[in-house]
């Protein structure tokens, strides 16, 4: 009858008052049928196999679940794979040419999963339906139309856009979600030739935001590993150039991005306007004096580019040549070749890893360099990094004085914090802000990649959100790599005079 759904009848373990009138259906007929009762009219399992019984301890009423849903889905791949009462065969075409893969399929299923599979049933005229696929579409169409059938599909890197492309076209939601989720899930893993760059076009072709963002901040906090890949030579001029525009990076030095730079432009020849552009956007002050002069001389882009940034290291050598507070006296400045980003290298910060973070507060001492400029680069400063794992704000540990309980323990509540404080003040600080930023490592797919990037001034509680979902108490802890939190804290000298644009 129209309306009745079929299926409801093997769920009988469910509740309410529909399901209560079928029981006792079922009962009274078993009854009426009594002397020669045949079990087979009864509609227990659709399936003669011997599944085990799941007891769900939980259930209502002591009912059992039958649990036949993978045999179910083995099935449908049968009925998929030996086409019985097909009523469609699909031709999967592959574009511009005349290859043609012929699927045997059902209607029903593909109107069920895809309601641009509805349509076109409806519009053909006879049993074939002609789809026409780029070759790496047709090339997963069988896993494709498989997903559709049993609902779960296997898929390697290098087929996620392919796949995702079908489940755009076909409107089939949940798998284009899932992929989605699986492209921003794997981002680290291994390939031979680099998938990021091509998911992050994929992405701002068919503008999605959200990978977007996730190929693009993976690329920006992961970017010597991807400088030293194939992949860097295949990146898109767009693309290179909104890397270069962000301080966020997590590389070596500021020497390695351009470096990577001239391989980039002697790889891909874009036009000398391009190359104009990202030259300017390379942070020279950032780059020791001594290898400035070195490029000056040896590195062929630089020398046939001089003219075009004469005026930046022109000023990247002011900048090395007296304390920057002395140029910033004299001189308005307004760019960002006084920015650091986040560099890796010893002289501006160093790794940090904490054995059992939970077990007590750790303190750990370290130095850098003053600052980036050639006049600061024999001035060391020494930071004294405190993490605490529950620490309470002030505002917790107030109130509890208030209702006059006792202290908390140091095992109730509490956040991770970390404080970077000098070891000693300076006269050479004036003028200086120092950012500290804590760059939070964890574990995925069995890979150390970066997870967080925290900025601050003194204290990560100025960030508000520092590890709050780490769960540093769970062994399994992504943010745990053999029981150890993985860190690494970088200061970067800020001179607020020579970047915040002056009247
Ligand atoms: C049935 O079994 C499958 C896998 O064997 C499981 O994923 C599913 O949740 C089970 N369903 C019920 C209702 O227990
Ligand atoms: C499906 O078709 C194959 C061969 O075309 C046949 O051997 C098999 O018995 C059929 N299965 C069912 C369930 O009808
Ligand atoms: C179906 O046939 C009509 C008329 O013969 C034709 O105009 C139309 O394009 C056909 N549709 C498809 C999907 O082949
Ligand atoms: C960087 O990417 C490589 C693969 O390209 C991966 O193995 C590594 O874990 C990533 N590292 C970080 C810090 O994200
Ligand atoms: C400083 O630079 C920014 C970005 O380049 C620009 O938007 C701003 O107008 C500049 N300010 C002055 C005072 O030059």
């Amino acid at each position: 009858a129209p309306g009745e759904r079929p299926a409801s009848y093997i769920k009988s373990a469910g509740q309410g008052a529909g399901q209560h009138t079928r029981q006792h259906t079922f009962l009274r007929r078993f009854k009426w049928n009594e002397p020669g009762c045949e079990l087979n009219t009864l509609p227990i399992s659709p399936f003669s196999c011997t599944a085990p019984l799941k007891q769900e301890a939980a259930l209502d009423n002591g009912a059992t679940v039958l649990n036949h849903s993978m045999h179910l889905v083995h099935r449908m791949e049968n009925l998929l794979t030996l086409g019985n009462s097909s009523d469609v065969s699909l031709r999967v075409q592959t574009m511009n040419t005349d290859e043609v893969k012929v699927i045997q399929a059902h209607s029903l299923v593909l109107t069920l999963q895809s309601d641009v599979f509805e349509e076109l049933l409806l519009s053909r005229n006879n049993s074939a339906l002609v789809l026409i696929e780029t070759p790496e579409c047709a090339a997963v169409f069988d896993k494709f139309v498989r997903y559709l059938y049993c609902g779960d599909i296997s898929l390697r890197l290098d087929q996620a856009i392919s796949l995702h492309k079908l489940a755009s076209k076909y409107r089939v939601w949940g798998l284009q979600q899932g992929l989605t989720q699986y492209m921003t899930q794997h981002l680290s893993s291994d390939s031979p030739t680099g998938h990021v760059v091509s998911w992050y076009n994929y992405a701002l072709q068919i503008g999605d935001a959200t990978l977007r963002d996730s190929c693009l901040q993976y690329l920006s906090w992961n970017l010597s590993s991807v400088l030293q890949s194939g992949e860097w030579g295949s990146i898109s001029e767009d693309l290179l150039l909104s890397l270069l525009q962000r301080s966020d990076l997590i590389l070596q030095s500021e020497l390695e991005l351009y470096e990577a730079l001239e391989s980039w432009i002697n790889q891909n020849q874009p036009v000398s306007s391009t190359i104009e552009t990202a030259l300017r956007a390379v942070r020279y002050g950032m780059i020791p004096p001594q290898h400035l002069f070195r490029l000056q001389r040896h590195s062929p882009l630089m020398v046939k580019y001089y003219e075009a940034i004469r005026d930046l290291l022109y000023l990247a050598f002011q900048f090395h040549s007296a304390s920057p507070i002395q140029l910033a006296k004299y001189f308005d400045v307004n760019c960002s070749i006084f920015t650091p980003r986040n560099y890796l290298s010893s002289s501006w910060g160093s790794p940090w890893i904490i054995n059992n973070p939970t077990r007590d507060d750790r303190s750990f001492s370290f130095q850098t360099q003053l600052g980036p400029s050639g006049h600061d680069s024999s001035k060391r400063v020494t930071w004294n990094a405190l993490f605490s794992p529950r620490w309470l704000p002030l505002s917790a540990r107030s109130t509890y004085t208030e209702l006059g309980a006792m202290q908390p323990t140091r095992t109730e509540g509490g956040r991770p914090r970390i404080i970077v404080t000098p070891a000693t003040s300076s006269p050479d600080f004036a003028g200086v802000s120092f950012q500290k930023t804590v760059i939070v490592m964890a574990k995925q797919q069995g890979k150390v990649i970066v997870r967080h990037v925290y900025n601050f001034h003194q204290s990560t509680e100025e960030a508000g959100d520092f590890l709050v979902d780490a769960d540093l108490q769970r062994r399994a802890s992504e943010y745990l790599i053999d029981s150890s939190l993985y860190l690494h804290v970088v200061i970067k000298p800020l001179y607020h005079s020579l970047l915040v644009a002056r009247k």
